[in-house]
């Protein structure tokens, strides 16, 4: 049997590397499966070896104790990987391809993902609607930072590379499709950008970079980037952002500054519920995101929000924020007709033309978000790096394909 080893969730501020089964085409009992997930026949999937598996924002909030996450969860939710072993009811997907995993786990089959929207699939997670690989409340599907996973529904979930030579030759983009390239373009998309915009990207990590990205790829005229990390900020600069340092305060003054208006035709929250407030020494203030975008974003604009926000916050800054309730100042949305979109990105909806931008050198993805690829056994480190505000996207490389 092929050993298996992976990054674990421990306790608020710890993850450590365990050794866990090679996949089987079954659901196993283990931290966080729902009982009801317990047994699942997957010969719709296969096992991949993975060739990249990112480290990301979402990631953060389990592993700073800020959800009910259990020990022992394996994380990941970003992978890229190299098909070993294909299911029994598998059709096209074949040994050997090479590719990218959409982190929502969706069925093909239901409402939702005959609609396009599988974030929201209707069939994986028995606790609610959508699921993710390695994460907590969403089926209990194993992660993926690890040397091997399970992909379930492979030849509907997965976006095979056409060509592998030269996808490896892109490999730290394409790792990026996975997750914050189209979670990026899709916050863009939902506020709207398109040709001439004016946008606000509130957050400069790699999601707030990653919409950044996707405002220019859309045609935006000017793409504003807000964040109280000047590291951050100045990687939004490096490929044409104009930026808004909020330890000065709120954006509106600083937009000003730059287009002449306090305002912009479209928002993008790309920080969710651990926002801080504005100014220096800002502590954490839930609702200031949202609450801004609303005060900046143009009468009839929309605001996009990949920003997370969940339903239980052990660590909330008030009994409301611990239910996930925000104090929004939502008159103000209301008074100019914005409109809202909120949830996980439908990966699928977006990546394939994503591939196709990066393998055509139309953008240059894994450069603007500082992708840097390391080991599984520095996953500890990674995670401590990216927490503290690195200007960095870490990827691990536990098979040893990204030399
Ligand atoms: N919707 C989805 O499908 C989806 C997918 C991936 C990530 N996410 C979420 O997107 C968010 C960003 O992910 P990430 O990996 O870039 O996380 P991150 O934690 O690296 O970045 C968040 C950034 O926001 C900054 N910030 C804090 N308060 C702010 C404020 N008031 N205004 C502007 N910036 C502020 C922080 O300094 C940090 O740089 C997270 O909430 C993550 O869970 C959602
Ligand atoms: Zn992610
Ligand atoms: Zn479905």
């Amino acid at each position: 049997m092929t050993g298996n080893k992976a990054v674990a969730y421990k306790e608020p501020g710890k993850v450590e590397l365990i050794d866990i089964d090679y996949p089987t085409f079954e659901l196993k009992d283990g931290p966080g499966v729902n009982p009801a997930n317990v047994g699942r026949a997957v010969n719709h999937g296969v096992i991949l070896k993975t060739v990249a598996t990112n480290i990301c924002g979402s990631d953060q909030h389990m592993v700073r104790g800020r959800t009910t996450a259990p020990a022992d969860l394996v994380l990941g939710h970003e992978i890229t990987g190299e098909v070993v072993e294909v299911g029994r009811d598998v059709e096209f997907i074949k040994v050997g391809d090479l590719c990218s995993v959409p982190f929502n786990i969706a069925c093909g089959r239901c409402r939702n993902c005959k609609e396009r929207k599988t974030g929201i699939c209707l069939n994986v997670n028995p606790d609610r609607p959508g699921s993710a690989y390695g994460y907590v409340d969403m089926g209990g599907w194993v992660g993926g930072q690890a040397n091997y996973v399970l992909v379930p529904y492979a030849d509907w979930n997965l976006l095979k590379f056409p060509d592998k030579d030269r996808a490896m030759e892109k490999i730290l983009d394409l790792a990026m499709l996975s997750d914050i390239f189209p979670t990026g373009f899709h916050g863009a998309v939902s506020a709207g950008v398109g040709v001439g915009s004016t946008v606000y990207v509130a957050g400069a990590g790699p999601v707030g970079l990653a919409a950044a990205t996707s405002a220019h790829l859309l045609g935006a005229a000017v793409v504003i980037v807000g964040d109280l990390n000047e590291d951050r900020l100045a990687r939004a600069r490096s490929f044409g952002c104009e930026t808004v340092d909020l330890t000065k305060g709120g954006p509106a003054e600083q937009i000003e500054q730059i287009l002449g208006v306090p305002e912009v035709d479209c928002g993008v929250d790309a920080v969710g519920f651990e926002a801080r407030g504005h100014g220096h020494d800002a502590k954490e203030a839930p609702a200031t995101v949202l609450n801004s975008l609303m005060d900046i974003t143009a009468a009839g604009g929309a605001l996009g929000i990949p920003g997370l926000y969940v339903t239980g916050d052990p660590g909330g800054i008030d009994e409301a924020a611990k239910t996930g309730s925000l104090s929004l100042s939502l008159g103000t949305g209301w008074a100019k007709s914005l409109s809202f979109t909120t949830g996980q990105c439908p990966v699928m909806k977006y990546n394939r033309q994503l591939m196709m931008a990066i393998l055509n050198d139309k953008v240059n993805i894994a450069k603007n978000v500082n992708a840097k690829a390391i080991t599984l056994e520095e996953a500890p480190k990674g995670y401590a790096e990216f927490d503290a505000g690195a200007a960095t996207k870490y990827v691990l490389n536990p098979n040893g394909y990204l030399s």
